[in-house]
Formats: C-alpha cells, sequence, structure tokens
C-alpha cells in the first residue's frame, strides 16, 4: 500500500481515514475496533453535558430513507453518548487506545463554555488523547438548551466555546460545524480566530424522517440528522465554501462510503476525512477497502502523496455571473454510440428534453436552435451519445 500517512493540525495520522464520532464509537472496544480494522484514527461517540434528554430510551432511533430500493441516506435521532464521562475515561479509554489509537476526544459544547474547556482539560489529563473537536453541531436538540446545531450558527459562540478550549489544553482543538446554515463560512472564521487548530465539516443536516402512510404517523417523532450518500452535495458546498477562505486545514465529513469520495473531498480542500454512515452500514472492513482504492489511484496518478491533490478543483468553483459571461452550448450526437441510430428503440433523452430540441421521426433528430443548453439530455443517455459542445 502507498504511504497514505498525513500531518494534520500538528499531528501525524497513519492515513486520512479517522472513524467519525457516532454509534460505532461509542464504547472503548468498538472504538479500538475501528483502529485495528485500518482507520487513521477515531473520534468516539461525542462526550455530553448531563441534559435529561440525552439518556434512553430512544428506541427505534434509526430510519432509512429509500429511493426505490436503494438507500439513500439515513435519519437518526440519537444525540450524545449516555455514558458519563467519568464512566468512559475510567472503563472504556484504555481499551479505545491499545495500540496506541490516535484518538480525537468530541467534546460537545456546554451553555458555558468553561465548562467545555474543564472536560477537554480532564480528558487531556489521560494522556490518551491526540486532539479535539468541540461539537457544536449536533442537528436534534432545538430547545434552549441551545447545546446543538443552534450554536454552531452564531460565530460568537463559535469564537468563545473554541476560546475556552484553547485557554484550557495544550493539545490541538479544533470544531465541529452544521450543515444546517445558509452559509458557515462565519463560523468557519470565527473558529479560526478564536484560535481553532482544524474544522471539522460537518455533522448531519437537520431533518425529517417522513411519514407511514398507513397509520398518519411519522416514521422518526422528531427532527434528526440526516447522514449518508444523499448529503455529500451539501457538506462538499460548505467544505469548499469554507477551504476558500480558512488557512486552518478541513476534516470533511458527509456521505462518504468509497475511495472516489475521498478524492473528491481531497481536491475541494480536505486534507483528512471522516466516515460515519457507510461504517453504520459496511462495518469497519470498509476502511481497509476504500484505503486500498487509494493507494491504487495514487500508483495509477504517480502521487507520492495525497496532499498534493488537495484544493484542486477549488479555482475552479466560479460564481453564476462568471459562468454566464461563457459561450452557449447545445446538445449534439455521436450517432455511433447512440442506440435509437443505431438500433432503435432507446428515446431517454426525448422524455428529459423540455425545449423541443430532441425529437422521433420515427429516429432522433435534435433541433440544436430550440437546444437551451440545460445538459439533462447528457447526464441521462445511457451510452454517452450526447454531448454539450459550443453552438
Ligand atoms: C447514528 C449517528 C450518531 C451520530 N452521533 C454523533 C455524535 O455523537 N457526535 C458527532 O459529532 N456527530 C455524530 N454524528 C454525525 C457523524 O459523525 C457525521 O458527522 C455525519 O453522520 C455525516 O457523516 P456520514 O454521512 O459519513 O454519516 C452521528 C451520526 C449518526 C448517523
Amino acid at each position: 500500500m502507498g504511504n497514505l500517512e498525513v500531518e494534520f493540525a500538528g499531528v501525524r495520522f497513519r492515513n486520512p481515514l479517522i472513524l467519525a464520532s457516532a454509534t460505532p464509537g461509542w464504547d472503548g472496544e468498538r472504538s479500538n475496533q475501528a483502529w485495528r480494522a485500518g482507520a487513521g484514527g477515531v473520534v468516539p461517540k461525542s462526550f455530553a453535558p448531563p441534559v435529561k434528554w440525552a439518556q434512553h430510551p430512544r428506541c427505534g432511533r434509526m430510519k432509512l430513507i429509500k429511493y426505490g430500493k436503494n438507500r439513500i441516506g439515513m435519519v437518526n435521532i440519537e444525540l450524545y453518548t449516555t455514558m458519563a464521562l467519568q464512566d468512559w475515561l475510567e472503563n472504556e479509554l484504555d481499551k479505545a487506545y491499545e495500540g496506541n489509537n490516535s484518538i480525537i476526544a468530541s467534546v460537545v459544547a456546554h451553555p458555558d463554555p468553561e465548562d467545555t474547556g474543564k472536560n477537554a482539560r480532564i480528558i487531556q489529563d489521560t494522556g490518551k488523547v491526540v486532539m479535539f473537536e468541540i461539537n457544536v453541531s449536533c442537528p436534534m436538540p432545538a430547545g434552549e438548551d441551545r447545546v446543538g446545531f443552534q450554536m454552531g450558527n452564531d460565530p460568537e459562540t463559535c469564537y468563545t466555546q473554541v476560546e475556552a478550549v484553547r485557554k484550557a489544553v495544550s493539545l490541538p482543538v479544533g470544531i465541529k460545524l452544521t450543515p444546517t446554515s445558509h452559509n458557515m463560512v462565519p463560523m468557519a472564521q470565527a473558529a479560526e480566530q478564536a484560535g481553532a487548530d482544524y474544522l471539522t465539516i460537518a455533522n448531519s443536516v437537520r431533518s425529517f424522517a417522513g411519514v407511514d402512510i398507513n397509520t398518519g404517523l411519522p416514521k422518526l417523532a422528531a427532527y434528526g440528522g440526516y447522514s449518508g450518500p444523499a448529503i455529500k452535495p451539501i457538506t462538499q458546498r460548505h467544505v469548499s465554501e469554507v477551504a476558500k477562505v480558512v488557512n486552518i486545514p478541513i476534516a470533511a465529513v458527509g456521505g462518504i462510503s468509497t475511495w472516489e469520495d475521498v478524492v473528491e473531498y481531497m481536491m475541494l480542500g480536505a486534507t483528512i476525512i471522516q466516515i460515519c454512515t457507510s461504517i453504520m452500514w459496511h462495518g469497519y472492513g470498509r476502511f481497509r477497502r476504500i484505503l486500498e482504492g487509494l493507494s491504487q489511484y495514487m500508483e495509477r496518478k504517480g502521487l507520492d502523496s495525497l496532499q498534493s491533490i488537495r484544493g484542486k478543483a477549488l479555482p475552479h468553483i466560479v460564481t453564476i455571473e462568471e459562468l454566464a459571461k461563457k459561450p452557449p452550448m447545445v446538445a449534439q450526437v455521436d450517432p455511433e454510440t447512440c442506440i435509437n441510430l443505431t438500433k432503435g428503440g432507446c428515446e431517454r433523452c426525448g422524455k428529459v428534453c423540455f425545449y423541443g430540441a430532441i425529437e422521433f421521426a420515427p429516429k432522433l433528430a435534435l433541433y440544436g436552435e430550440n437546444c437551451d443548453g440545460c445538459g439533462l439530455c447528457t447526464e441521462i443517455c445511457p451510452v454517452g451519445a450526447l454531448k454539450l459542445l459550443p453552438a
């Protein structure tokens, strides 16, 4: 396997794939299992303030979201760990740390930032964690406690939380931001100004799991966090917008389940990657599979390090105004590849053209003068016979 070692916020990780804070790292044994399975490090389940609603029972707390038969995402109402911090440190941490696991401690931001700092200090004193991740992004709490994503939508709160933890500990401090935000940039910048060593982008998206149409009841009776492949475009938006304006490194997390996803996020500016839902769906063995894919990719591309691809896509993301200056394009067909023209039958492109640019009379005919250049036909074509080319 190629050299996948990476330096992130001053800490060396054996590879860039980290288990994100969630169920697969709820105790010491599982946290260590991820490490043994090849993860570059582990963020155990977030340590929480002792609020009453963070306790069990929260049964049936995960719902798959499907399109047809395919899983596209998952909504959960799991909240934080139900284990008291002291119990975790006394009974789980040694096991989690076995084999020198690189543990990133996720501390939930307490309403009083000094308390967040105190918890981080207690954890640092064990000598068994490499850095901190302040969680201001849990999508569930929306009450007066304000211990979730509402905090993560307020730049001042992000600033004061980072500032307090930064003062309390000497290890690197990062903050995990919320994608339930119309613009993450002010929070990211506030955290950077307060001395954050890195940013984790992002938590799950506040959402609703759907309605059972037989009973009329909600599938989950509270708003939860949406995760998995469906949220990748949302998180990629935030990662790229923030990567353009901050100078601290980014851990990207949201819908990553393949090595290609990892490469995409790195090209958008991420230095390391965290994974949750894919591990929950496929098990810890997923780490090895993604690592192998990354290694082969590096070999094919002749890369010594994945860091050389970091941010590669960013200069090519432009504003809509800049795009408007580009010359128009229209759909054109390669007659030798088109199924309709070679064998007859396929009419998929015609069904998705709303401009009268594709007709079958009876064979495929394109009317470039009507084409608006939307490109949907090129996306739908099963054989890649249609392309957008200069008008
Ligand atoms: C069941 C479940 C529990 C989670 N618990 C936590 C948590 O305790 N702390 C946290 O920071 N993020 C938590 N998350 C969010 C994940 O760490 C991750 O940010 C999010 O799911 C997006 O990544 P993914 O698409 O790879 O799952 C949880 C996610 C899930 C699905």
